[in-house]
């Protein structure tokens, strides 16, 4: 009898949510009975116009005036690009005491990586593989904005990018699902944290989905993703930040396979809602809504604002479709209102949950003194030295500052404070930057000679007498090259991925003065730069490092740190290898190293150079793998073992293996785990990693390194449409990259 009872009370309870629009799983925001019984409250007081005002998110223009009348009628949710602490306070002061109901607004910002102290770009970030380090740069940015009044950062941006060509692959964690998951955990957690103080701001996961698969590689173009394509590579990372509790997430510009994100209620309800119980508040991209006219998806912005509606959106940024037509589409019936209660309930979710209602104000006189704590540049500076990858060293590095006299400082990047930042550092400002020049002349003052060579990284010049002179005079050469920010970002995709202008002319140039050249290649992608590497005896890849990337740079190359990042993302040998990428699958012909071109003798009637799938002119691979990166020492990978031939699929698999420096200086490895399914309902990825980690080693020290895996975190989603693990052979291999080491074999049941 008991039993029937409680089934009846949570049967009724579930209705009950439902009916509310509240998702009937737990939530992801962390919600409590008393959250929702507050929101409800709140909500039943609200006309129709201030709940449709909730909805509205405009950009502060110059003048507080232009939108305090509309805060005061309480037309304005929320507010982004205002960071004026004192006109911050005073739109809250407004919507708090002067509107009817005294919601106060959520202010956000591009927070993408770090605020005043500049971190390295996210696809720099990723190259850490250091989740902890990653995390503790987010809660930097959290406590400089929020001390500003900024509670919402659009930040991290989770799309998977595997084409170089896109400009936007800076601000995301490359081409790897599970380490994008790992990084985009990392963010939530930093700039969320407990979200009970507030120096705390709402994550804002982005951009939902698909967006980094843009055809071409062309910004905003369309992307023609499988709904098994979502799943199994563009979906996990934004389940995992959903699950790390992000408050909030934001729409792609993208129409994949015909349908704008803006508008597509299939990942807006079916998986961000129904099947990820997601109960935070999504956001559209700046006028999305509105560009879902241009996609021709909707006739005008009346249409559009519905459309978007019911596909899920809660939030309008930037193109007053809601608050010019929602009220309108109600009182025709084209809309329910219930659909209205059910977006603003998430918006005042967030807010409660941020404290906003108890802390709308910040103390303005105070903020500055968080900005660019020490503290906090040295967080960025231990993050731009784990974030550089070694990808060339004949031994010259690491520089014996003691026996090294003159050094001749040259490259467009050398000392490039603002470009040094990367792209979206809105308000990194680089009077702070401490640039590679800056941080040498400091340490070797009277020994460094700076000659630009180039001014910037597209001019162009046919001779460099002036600075291969000063080569000759000098005992090293460290040259910065790379790209300015503005050649990466948002709507700055590339066709070429050659260092651009003369830079590459430059670098011979240097080489024929017959110093040791140590080039530093500053960018926001991974650059082609195969033809550069025999100009050079070493080679440091920096994603623009940010404020400290001068000091961290300068201790990497004279061996106060070690190199240890690692690839986010596969380098290509020429752009017309894109996309190129590790966890590619097998295809019926695999490439089997068949000679190339430049091997073949013309010989008459000769048919074929074998057919597998490659490139007559550049092969199957890559410059540099996913994950690859030298270190100042040697590392070995012995004695992988598993703990048994096969596995149950509810099993752990325990994995063990002894990682050694075999070198004569300390460094710290990233290892990295990669499983591969032979055979699926699916064709599967030849390796796929699933576990990474970092270890410091002494030199001549051993260590074994012990780890579970679950099985479960084998499955995917396969023919039968759901995601579970299928039983089979599988392979497993730990290595430095992905291109390295000998597989084991072992079934699951
Ligand atoms: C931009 C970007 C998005 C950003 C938003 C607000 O167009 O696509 O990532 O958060 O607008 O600046």
């Amino acid at each position: 009898m008991m039993k029937t009872i409680k089934s009846l009370f949570l049967c009724v309870l579930t209705l009950a949510a439902a009916s509310c629009g509240r998702p009937q799983q737990a939530s992801t925001t962390g919600t409590t009975p008393a959250v929702e019984r507050r929101v409800d409250a709140l909500l039943s007081r609200m006309t129709l116009a201030e709940k449709i005002g909730q909805m509205n998110q405009v950009s502060a223009g110059s003048d507080v005036s232009n939108y305090s009348d509309a805060v005061r009628k309480g037309q304005i949710g929320s507010i982004l690009n205002e960071v004026d602490p004192v006109r911050i306070n005073e739109f809250q002061r407004i919507a708090v005491e002067e509107s009817r109901l005294g919601i106060p607004l959520l202010v956000g910002r591009d927070v993408i990586h770090g605020f005043h102290t500049v971190f390295p770009i996210p696809l720099g970030l990723a190259a850490t593989f250091d989740p902890a380090l990653v995390e503790e740069g987010a809660r930097v940015a959290s406590v400089e904005a929020s001390a500003q009044g900024i509670r919402w950062t659009f930040s991290p941006m989770l799309d998977i990018a595997r084409d170089p060509r896109w400009g936007r692959i800076a601000e995301g964690s490359g081409e790897d699902p599970y380490l994008d998951a790992r990084m985009g955990e990392a963010m939530v957690r930093g700039y969320q944290g407990t979200l009970q103080d507030s120096t705390t701001m709402a994550a804002c996961i982005k951009h939902f989905v698909g967006y980094g698969a843009a055809e071409g590689g062309r910004d905003y173009n369309s992307t023609f993703l499988s709904e098994r394509q979502l799943r199994n590579v563009y979906l996990p990372p934004f389940e995992a930040a959903v699950r790390a509790g992000a408050l909030t997430l934001m729409t792609s510009f993208n129409d994949n396979d015909g349908i704008p994100s803006t508008g597509n209620r299939f990942i807006l309800k079916d998986i961000l809602r129904d099947e990820w119980g997601f109960d935070g508040m999504v956001v559209t991209d700046w006028n999305s809504m509105g560009e879902m006219i241009s996609h021709g998806y909707g006739a005008d912005r009346k249409e559009v604002a519905r459309e978007a509606l019911e596909a899920g959106v809660d939030m309008d940024m930037m193109t007053y479709g809601f608050i010019s037509h929602l009220e309108e589409l109600v009182r025709s019936g084209a809309v329910r209102e219930s659909a209205i209660d059910a977006a603003v309930r998430n918006i005042l979710r967030t807010k409660v949950l941020l404290g906003l209602f108890e802390h709308p104000y910040v103390d303005a006189a105070a903020a500055e003194a968080v900005q660019y704590a020490p503290e906090h540049l040295d967080a960025a500076r231990r993050t731009a030295e784990e974030s550089a990858i070694l990808l060339k060293n004949t031994g010259v590095l690491p520089l014996d500052a003691a026996r090294t006299g003159r050094i001749l400082v040259t490259g467009p990047m050398a000392d490039a404070p603002h470009d040094q930042l990367g792209t979206w550092a809105f308000d990194g400002q680089k009077q702070h930057t401490i640039t590679p020049l800056a941080a040498l002349r400091e340490r070797f003052p009277g020994r460094v000679d700076y000659v630009p060579g180039l001014r910037f990284s597209r001019e162009k010049k046919s001779h460099f007498d002036e600075v291969v002179a000063a080569a000759r005079r000098a005992d090293v050469v460290l040259v910065f090259l790379g790209e300015e920010a503005i050649l990466s970002g948002e709507a700055h995709s590339l066709a070429d991925l050659n260092l651009i202008g003369s830079q590459s002319e430059l670098l011979a140039a240097l080489r024929s003065a017959g110093k040791p050249v140590i080039a530093t290649v500053m960018a926001g992608r991974p650059l082609t730069i195969e033809r550069d590497l025999p100009n050079c005896d070493a080679l440091l890849y920096a994603f623009h490092p940010g404020t400290m990337g001068g000091p961290a740079l300068t201790n990497l190359i004279f061996g106060d740190a070690t190199p240890s990042g690692k690839t986010p993302i596969t380098f290509l040998r020429t752009v017309g290898q894109a996309p190129m990428y590790y966890a590619h699958n097998m295809t019926g012909r695999p490439y089997n190293g068949e000679t190339l071109l430049d091997g073949i003798e013309a010989e008459a009637g000769q048919t074929s150079l074998g057919n597998t799938s490659y490139y007559l002119d550049y092969g199957a691979y890559p410059l540099f793998p996913f994950g690859y990166g030298l270190s100042y020492t040697e590392f070995a990978y012995s004695d992988l073992a598993l703990d048994a031939a096969s596995y149950r699929r509810d099993g752990v698999i325990r994995v063990s293996f002894t990682l050694s420096n075999t070198g004569r200086r300390a460094g710290t490895e990233v290892w990295q785990l990669y499983v591969r399914d032979l055979v699926g309902s699916l064709t599967r990825p030849v390796k796929e990693l699933r576990r990474f980690g970092r270890e410091t080693l002494e030199p001549g020290e051993s260590r074994r390194v012990e780890l579970e895996l679950p099985v479960s975190e084998l499955a995917f989603w396969g023919a039968e449409r759901k995601k579970q693990v299928e039983p089979g052979d599988f392979q497993l291999w730990v290595a430095g990259d992905s291109a390295s080491g000998e597989p084991l074999a072992f079934k699951v049941e």
